[in-house]
């Protein structure tokens, strides 16, 4: 596979961007990330001409594939006609803002931002404005964005920043607890509950491996932040409008946070992130309350349309059906080569998300068959139980190097483009086909 082009670019773009890249993850991939030259439909082709399967999908916002439906087109390309922007609001922020409303159950009153980062910073400090409390608790692994409160690693009694530049003091008012443990969640209330503004979680560790949470944990930590008087904030910048429809997660789990932080999907393509919940909450962001929030791009006009459209098609069209349909028959499939040629190894990902994780332990392939077969469910009766990742710690102690230096590259040069690493997920677009499908399957086969 020919990658000279991919390979100059790098070399220029070393040289002007720290590491050749915008976002970190993005130089995961070694020995140099290949550049897109364009995508098509459940394809990307990059700048030599190779085309693949594109599981990757943006890291999560393209729900519709790189070809966008014409009415979605042809809204992006009026707004950004029309003048791209103007410091004043305009009907389309309200008509998506509405859209959401109605669709999740939580949402009463919604804030637009920019990206998912700028979504989770302003529900942290929302959090804090309104109980009048400092502390956060955070997964252990879970991802945020790149910012201050939760770029901090470690455990509640010693928490320590993550990244060069957060002060230590920022990072004591945030408590780091393993996913799917409540005992570790009582143990901080316990200790700290009434200085916790709130609790933050996705409902599926979507950046590390996917881990789905146990039946009753998220229902738990509703109950308890309710106890104690802190918020609940559900990071939904992943799984909103793809885990549960246009319900998002919650609505699947049946849990209602009292704060939802949304990105990606809602943006359609475009720079987005918002901040949803119960009115009361919401309206401490200013004006109408003292928790200061703004932004001169947030509710930009083309996000907005592309959102819109994009939510708009998705209720008007089998969008979920397919990509939920697609998604079970790669789990399935998956399920059915890894029990064949590496046990070990746990399938994982719910409606249009997959992965799998390479465990180092499993059960033995004599005794699958009870297992879950549409990926891990943290089902007690599964023989998988025991060995399954039920947390952030489970899915570091996973061959992650063999995924990232051996498996990857062989994806890749069967065309078929699977995320950077062992622990971003992979996404279904309505634009996949089963053929899509099956290819890649049958490079699953030949690469594992
Ligand atoms: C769950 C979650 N929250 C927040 C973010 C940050 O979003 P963004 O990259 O748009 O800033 C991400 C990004 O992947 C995410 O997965």
């Amino acid at each position: 596979m020919n990658d000279e082009h991919s390979r100059t670019l790098y070399d220029r773009a070393l040289s002007v961007m720290p590491g050749g890249v915008n976002s970190a993850v993005r130089a995961a991939i070694e020995p140099y990330p290949f550049f897109v030259q364009k995508g098509d439909g459940g394809h990307v082709i990059d700048a030599d001409g190779n085309r693949y399967v594109d599981w990757v999908m943006g890291l999560g916002p393209l729900l519709l594939g790189h070809d966008l439906p014409e009415a979605v087109t042809a809204a992006i390309q009026q707004r950004a006609s029309e003048g791209p922007m103007y410091g004043t609001p305009t009907e389309v922020e309200v008509d998506l803002a509405e859209f959401v409303v109605r669709h999740v159950p939580s949402v009463e009153k919604i804030r637009f931002v920019n990206s998912g980062t700028e979504a989770t910073t302003s529900a942290v400090r929302l959090a804090r404005g309104y109980t009048g409390r400092n502390k956060i608790v955070v997964m252990q692994g879970g991802y945020h964005g790149a910012q201050e409160s939760t770029l901090v690693e470690g455990d509640a009694d010693d928490p320590k920043p993550s990244s060069a530049g957060v002060p230590q003091s920022f990072a004591e008012h945030t408590l780091p607890v393993p996913f799917n443990d409540e005992d570790a969640v009582r143990e901080v209330f316990e200790e700290h509950g009434d200085d916790i503004a709130a609790v933050m979680s996705e409902p599926i560790l979507g950046n590390y491996g996917i881990v789905y949470p146990e039946d009753g944990y998220l229902e738990f930590l509703r109950e308890i932040t309710d106890e104690y008087g802190a918020l609940f904030i559900l990071d939904e910048v992943i799984t909103g409008f793809r885990v549960g429809g246009l319900g998002c997660a919650q609505s699947e789990f049946g849990v209602t946070p009292d704060i939802t932080t949304f990105g990606k999907i809602v943006g359609g393509g475009f720079p987005v992130g918002a901040i949803g919940g119960r009115a009361e909450i919401i309206e401490q962001f200013a004006p109408s309350g003292d928790v200061f929030q703004a932004g001169t791009f947030s509710g930009h006009p083309v996000t907005m349309a592309a959102g819109l459209e994009t939510l708009r098609f998705a209720a008007e069209n089998d969008v979920y059906d397919h990509v939920d349909r697609l998604g079970d028959r790669l789990r399935s499939g998956l399920t059915d080569i890894v029990a064949d040629q590496a046990p070990e190894y746990t399938v994982v990902g719910t409606d249009s998300m997959f992965k799998v994780i390479f465990t180092r332990d499993g059960p033995g392939a004599g005794s699958l068959e009870e297992q879950c077969t549409s990926g891990c469910r943290q089902d007690p009766t599964c023989p998988r139980y025991d060995y399954c990742p039920k947390n952030a710690g489970d899915v570091t102690r996973a061959e992650t190097d063999r995924w990232r230096r051996l498996f990857w590259g062989r994806m890749k040069e069967q065309g078929i483009f699977l995320s950077q690493n062992q622990f971003e997920c992979q996404f279904v677009s309505y634009a996949h086909t089963d053929e899509d499908v099956e290819e890649t399957l049958e490079a699953y086969k030949e690469a594992l």
